[in-house]
């Protein structure tokens, strides 16, 4: 059971950092969060690479900082090669789960594998931070409406969400992940209606209190109140700028 709140602002470390290097900005963050006066109401998330969790946990244990995992697999146990389970990944106490990013989807990640992966999430009382986007090539041939409900839809499928859990979906337009330029905040608050119109349909109009809707994509600590200011759009999911532990605390202080 996670509690709401006001703004979540989320690293996601991607394959970027060795165990090493995520531990030194782990301390950073930690150390530099303390410091800061920031309300209880905005969690703070961080996504290591799966073999970095155990480490970063440590680091984590005692501050505000949650845990959160760059995948899963749906299923406790078996004979699954590569795989991390949520029962794993919970004793070391991770909180959130990111699915479908497109970089996952790009290697092969189905809408129904993701269906599964949330509905697990959920059922381990995890909270599920769902990726959704349009490629280049859908939005110049105007299919970015469509892609985005779509997969919302998708994902959501026969998911039931019990009380007092939450569920977060990421707005990432894909052609904007690493490029170093944002979509103009007009555009992401129009894509913001959109993700929760499909949500609102998917979920036949209920649980809309359980729905948290953030904006991924070259966010920097220049750009991310422009998307936090928008009435629907709750944080930001940080890859490139979340690497520097000095460089994501300043985005968490001005979000
Ligand atoms: P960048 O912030 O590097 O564009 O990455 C965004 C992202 O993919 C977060 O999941």
């Amino acid at each position: 059971m996670t509690k709401p709140f006001e703004k979540i602002i989320i690293a996601n470390w991607k394959m970027q950092l060795t165990i090493e290097e995520s531990v030194a900005e782990a301390k950073e963050m930690k150390k530099l969060l303390s410091k800061s006066k920031l309300p209880n109401s905005t969690a703070v998330v961080v996504c290591p690479s799966f073999l970095a969790m155990s480490e970063v946990a440590k680091v984590f244990k005692g501050s505000d900082i949650i845990l959160g995992a760059q995948d899963t697999y749906p299923g406790d146990v078996g004979s699954h090669t590569g795989e991390v389970s949520l029962r794993n990944l919970k004793t070391l106490g991770c909180e959130y789960v990111i699915l479908g990013h497109s970089e996952r989807r790009a290697m092969g990640e189905t809408d129904e594998s993701i269906n599964l992966k949330v509905k697990a999430t959920l059922e381990h009382d995890m909270l599920p931070i769902v990726c959704v986007g349009e490629t280049y090539d859908e939005r110049k041939e105007e299919k970015t409406n469509f892609v985005v409900i779509h997969q919302i839809y998708e994902a959501l499928k026969d998911v039931n969400i019990r009380e007092g859990q939450q569920i977060i979906l990421a707005y990432e337009p894909v052609w904007i992940i690493g490029s170093g330029q944002v979509i103009d905040a007009n555009e992401a608050d129009r894509m913001s209606q959109i993700v929760r119109q499909s949500y609102v349909d998917a979920m036949n109009g209920e649980k809309l209190d359980a729905l948290n809707i953030i904006y991924g994509g070259s966010v920097t600590a220049e750009t991310v109140a422009q998307f936090t200011n928008l009435e629907k759009i709750k944080g930001v999911l940080v890859g490139g700028a979340s690497l520097d532990g000095k460089t994501f605390i300043d985005i968490v202080n001005k979000a």
